[in-house]
């Protein structure tokens, strides 16, 4: 699902100063001034930016930027002072009780940082207790949460407590309480920061993978950057309540806004950042298996095309050339399909360098599914390291 973030403000105080804050920006005082004559805090200022369905979206940003008050305001555990969040065409701020009920149980939700879990209950009936809640009947819950642990890699692990639990294993059993409703929209603020370091890298290329397979919309909060560049397809750098940047990490490298996003980018490696999916062309021509050589040669043509990929159900299948078109004599395409190696989208782009030199075409790039999700070229690679 996309949401579309429109001119969202959040001032925390007591109503009037709340309403006097409001008057003083719209006459365009400074930030400055209107905290020496206000008793609020302006968490968030004007923010508007959209997210596109099944986007890994991260926001960045140091402690106290707005970034928790920014993904509460996505499932309306915080209220808005103005403002709008339109998801699939709906304004969420609009929904009365019982619309903005049924939005969180079926729509959005959360991951939060430390875990959450009862204590007293074992981890398939922690999975489950969301649709407990809501009345779901035994049989249904229990199986939907033995699919949910089974997806974030814990099967098996049901019957034991949270104590028995490591941190890893706690914030799995959290993302799998998080996915058993199917939500579209998942918000996780700081899932990994109470987790030690190499923890943590396995969590972060377990949601890039478990992302390839729930294909959702996904809201990632953290004050890291490698993190975030690690992890995002775009990221927000949030200060003071502002977007002060928003863009590939590609872009954040090539055109830092200002002066504070290279300060903040400063320590970050490129190389051992800069995945092939930041990087890759998304928007790819593709000819099904079944096309006759004919066919896939006029498309070539008139696409202006040296070579194609091939996919069956969006999977990649391997790769045509104008040239093996041009030269053969038959009508099918069976022999002419060259299954080039596929390049997996969160690889990192130094990975390719022994792959795509001496090759003079796009490498097809999938996701942990198969499914082809973009191209690399040579030159695309050389321009983004460089
Ligand atoms: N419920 C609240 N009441 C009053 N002020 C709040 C409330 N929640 C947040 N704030 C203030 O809003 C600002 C932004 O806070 P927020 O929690 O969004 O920051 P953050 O970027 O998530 O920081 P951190 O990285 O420390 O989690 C801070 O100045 C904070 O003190
Ligand atoms: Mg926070």
């Amino acid at each position: 699902m996309s949401i579309e973030i429109k001119n969202l403000s959040m001032i925390f105080g007591s109503k009037p100063e709340v309403e006097k804050t409001l008057n003083l920006i719209d006459q365009g005082l400074s930030l400055e001034d209107i905290k020496q004559e206000t008793k609020t805090t302006i968490a968030l200022n004007d923010v508007s930016f959209e997210i596109e369905d099944t986007e890994l979206f991260v926001i960045v940003g140091l402690s106290g930027s707005g970034k928790s008050t920014l993904i509460r305001c996505l499932n309306r555990l915080n209220e808005p002072t103005r403002g709008e969040i339109v998801v699939n065409g709906e304004d969420i701020i609009k929904y009365d009780k019982k619309t903005l009920r049924d939005y969180r149980r079926n729509k959005i939700s959360m991951v939060f940082q430390h875990f959450g879990l009862l204590s007293h209950r074992s981890i398939v009936r922690n999975v489950e207790y969301g649709l407990e809640v809501q009345g779901v009947d035994k049989k249904t819950r229990r199986e939907k949460a033995l699919q949910a642990l089974e997806v974030v890699g814990l099967s098996n692990q049901g019957d034991k407590y949270p104590h028995e639990m490591s941190g890893g294993m706690k914030q799995r059993v959290g993302i799998a309480r998080a996915l058993i409703s199917e939500p579209e929209i998942l918000l996780m603020d700081e899932p990994y920061s109470a987790l030690d370091p190499l923890i943590r890298r396995d969590m972060q290329n377990e949601l890039l993978s478990l992302e390839d397979y729930i294909n959702r919309t996904i809201v990632f909060i953290t004050h890291d950057m490698n993190e975030a560049f690690k992890m995002g397809d775009r990221i927000a750098l949030m200060k003071d309540g502002k977007i002060v940047q928003i863009g590939t990490p590609q872009e954040f490298f090539q055109n830092p806004a200002n002066d504070y996003v290279k300060d903040f980018i400063s320590d970050v490696d490129k190389t051992q950042i800069i995945k092939v999916r930041s990087v890759m062309n998304k928007k790819i021509h593709t000819l099904s298996k079944d096309i006759s050589r004919s066919d896939a040669f006029s498309y070539l043509d008139s696409n202006n095309l040296d070579h194609i990929f091939i996919t069956e159900d969006k999977k990649y299948v391997g790769m045509l050339t104008r040239e093996d078109l041009a030269k053969s004599r038959s009508n099918e395409i069976d022999n002419l399909i060259v299954k080039v190696d596929a390049v997996y989208r969160n690889d990192y782009l130094k990975s390719l360098w022994t792959k795509l030199e001496g090759y003079d075409y796009s490498l097809p790039v999938v996701d942990s599914k198969g499914l082809l999700r973009g191209q690399i070229s040579k030159d695309e690679m050389i321009k983004a390291l460089a």
